[in-house]
C-alpha cells in the first residue's frame, strides 16, 4: 500500500466506525446512556468518551503532538483507575459533551492524518496507531452491543436475520499432526499479542466442524449436566453453585431465550451463545471431548496443506466480506451453522470466524519472543492462567478487530460477552 492508500484507509476506517458508536449511542435516550445497565458494564456514555479519549492520547498528542483537548478528564476514563462498577459514580462528561468531545478529537485526527508523516517511528508505520485506534473503538463497539443486551427495556435495535444454512455442516475435521505457523510477523494493524510469527509443532487432533448449536447444548441440559458435577472442573462446580447457573445466560429454562430486548424461541441451529469458559469445559467432558487450545484453533482455521503456509483467514489472504463470515453487526444473532460455507478453512472447519467468540483451553500469554507495544498495559499485564483465550470473533465483531491471529481474552465465569465454543479431541494412534 502506498502512504496515500493507508491515508484514505484510515479516514474510511475510522468513519465507518465511529457510524457503528453512533448508531448504539443514539438507539436510546439521554437516561439510558448514563445508566448502568449491569455492575459488569460501564454506563454507555462513559465508552463514548473513553473511545474519545484515547483517541486524544494516542492520535492527537502522542503522534500528532498537540495540545490536549481535555487533559482534565483523562483519569475519568482511564480503564486502570477505575473498574467498570464504579464507573457511574464519577463526575462523566454528559451526553451531548461526550458527543461534542468526541467530534473535537475526531476533527483533528483527520487534520493531523494529512500532514503527519507514517514513518520514520514504529508507532506510525502503516498507519500501526490509527489501527490501534479503529479497533480499540470497534472493540467498545462491541463491548457497547453487550451492554445493549442487558438492558432491560423495549428492543431498540433493528437488523436483518443472518442467511439460513447452506449446508449441512456437523462432525469433526482431522487436522493431521505437523508444525505450522502461528501468529504474525506481517500484519500491520495486529496487536503485540499477536506477534511474532513462530512454528508450532501439534499431534493431530479432532475439532468440531461447527461451533456447538443450541440443540446440541440443550441436550446436555436435558441430560442433568447442570446437576451433575462430574462433569465440571471444582471451580466450575463451585462457581455453579454460587453462580446458580442453569443454562446459558439469558435462556428462561423452557426453550426461549431474550435477545436485546426481545424473547424468542431458541433457534437449534444457531451455535450457544453467551456461555462461560466452566460451562464450554463441562459440555465438552460430557460430549467426551475437550477445549481445543489455542495453537489447535488457529492450525484449523490458517493452515493450508497445500502450500504449508498460514492464511490471514481461513478462507484465505482477502479481508472479510458478507460471504465469507457473520461479522460486523450487520446481523444481531449467531448464524445457523452451514451458514457461511465460502468461508471454511482448508480443513473444513466453518465459523471459524464470526458468529461467537470461541473458548479455547488457553491460558492468555506471549509467544516466543514477545515484545509489548505500544505499551505493557496493551496485553501484557494481563498475560497469566487467570484469563482464557477466546478466538475468531462475533456478530458483534467488526472485521476490522479481527483475524485468524487475533486474541482476546477473559475471566472463565464471564459470560456478557459473545462467546461460545467448539470441542476438539485428541486423535488415536490409528487416524494420526
Ligand atoms: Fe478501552
Amino acid at each position: 500500500m502506498t502512504d496515500i492508500d493507508v491515508r484514505l484507509l484510515v479516514a474510511a476506517e475510522l468513519d465507518r466506525t465511529r457510524r457503528r458508536s453512533v448508531v448504539l449511542t443514539d438507539a436510546v435516550d439521554d437516561d439510558d446512556l448514563v445508566r448502568q445497565h449491569s455492575p459488569l458494564m460501564s454506563p454507555l456514555v462513559w465508552d463514548l468518551a473513553h473511545v474519545g479519549n484515547q483517541e486524544e492520547l494516542w492520535l492527537v498528542r502522542d503522534v500528532g503532538g498537540r495540545e490536549p483537548v481535555r487533559q482534565d478528564i483523562d483519569h475519568l476514563y482511564d480503564a486502570f483507575q477505575h473498574p467498570r462498577k464504579d464507573r457511574p459514580q464519577l463526575p462523566l462528561l454528559g451526553p451531548a459533551e461526550a458527543r461534542a468531545y468526541t467530534r473535537t478529537v475526531r476533527d483533528k485526527v483527520l487534520d493531523l492524518l494529512d500532514r503527519v508523516p507514517l514513518e520514520g517511528r514504529p508507532i506510525v508505520e502503516r498507519g500501526f496507531a490509527f489501527g490501534m485506534i479503529v479497533q480499540h473503538e470497534q472493540q467498545h463497539d462491541e463491548t457497547m452491543l453487550a451492554t445493549h443486551q442487558l438492558r432491560v427495556g423495549p428492543p431498540v435495535l433493528q437488523a436483518a436475520p443472518p442467511p439460513r444454512a447452506a449446508a449441512a455442516v456437523g462432525g469433526e475435521a482431522l487436522i493431521p499432526a505437523g508444525p505450522f505457523t502461528m501468529g504474525t510477523s506481517a500484519e500491520p494493524w495486529a496487536l503485540d499479542n499477536e506477534r511474532p510469527a513462530h512454528t508450532v509443532d501439534l499431534p493431530a487432533y479432532l475439532i468440531d466442524r461447527a461451533p456447538v448449536t443450541n440443540a446440541q447444548y440443550q441436550e446436555f441440559v436435558d441430560a442433568g449436566g447442570y446437576a451433575n458435577p462430574r462433569w465440571w472442573s471444582t471451580e466450575g462446580w463451585a462457581h455453579r453453585m454460587r453462580a446458580g447457573l442453569f443454562g446459558p445466560m439469558h435462556w428462561h429454562g423452557d426453550g426461549t431465550y431474550t435477545r436485546f430486548g426481545r424473547r424468542e424461541p431458541l433457534v437449534s441451529a444457531e451455535p450457544v451463545v453467551h456461555v462461560c469458559w466452566y460451562e464450554a469445559e463441562a459440555y465438552a467432558a460430557w460430549a467426551g471431548k475437550r477445549l481445543p487450545t489455542e495453537a489447535e484453533w488457529e492450525k484449523a482455521a490458517r493452515f493450508d496443506p497445500a502450500t504449508g503456509r498460514s492464511r490471514r483467514y481461513p478462507w484465505g489472504d482477502e479481508d472479510p466480506e458478507e460471504r465469507h463470515a457473520n461479522l460486523g453487526q450487520r446481523h444481531l444473532s449467531p448464524a445457523p451453522a452451514g451458514a457461511y460455507p465460502e468461508g471454511a478453512s482448508p480443513a473444513g472447519v466453518h465459523q471459524l470466524i464470526g458468529d461467537v467468540w470461541e473458548w479455547t483451553s488457553s491460558d492468555f500469554g506471549g509467544y516466543p519472543g514477545f515484545a509489548p507495544f505500544p505499551y505493557r498495559e496493551y496485553s501484557e499485564v494481563f498475560f497469566g492462567p487467570e484469563y482464557k483465550v477466546l478466538r475468531g470473533g462475533s456478530f458483534g465483531t467488526d472485521k476490522a478487530a479481527c483475524r485468524g491471529t487475533f486474541r482476546n481474552w477473559d475471566y472463565p465465569i464471564r459470560r456478557q460477552i459473545f462467546s461460545g465454543f467448539r470441542c476438539a479431541r485428541s486423535a488415536s494412534p490409528e487416524l494420526a
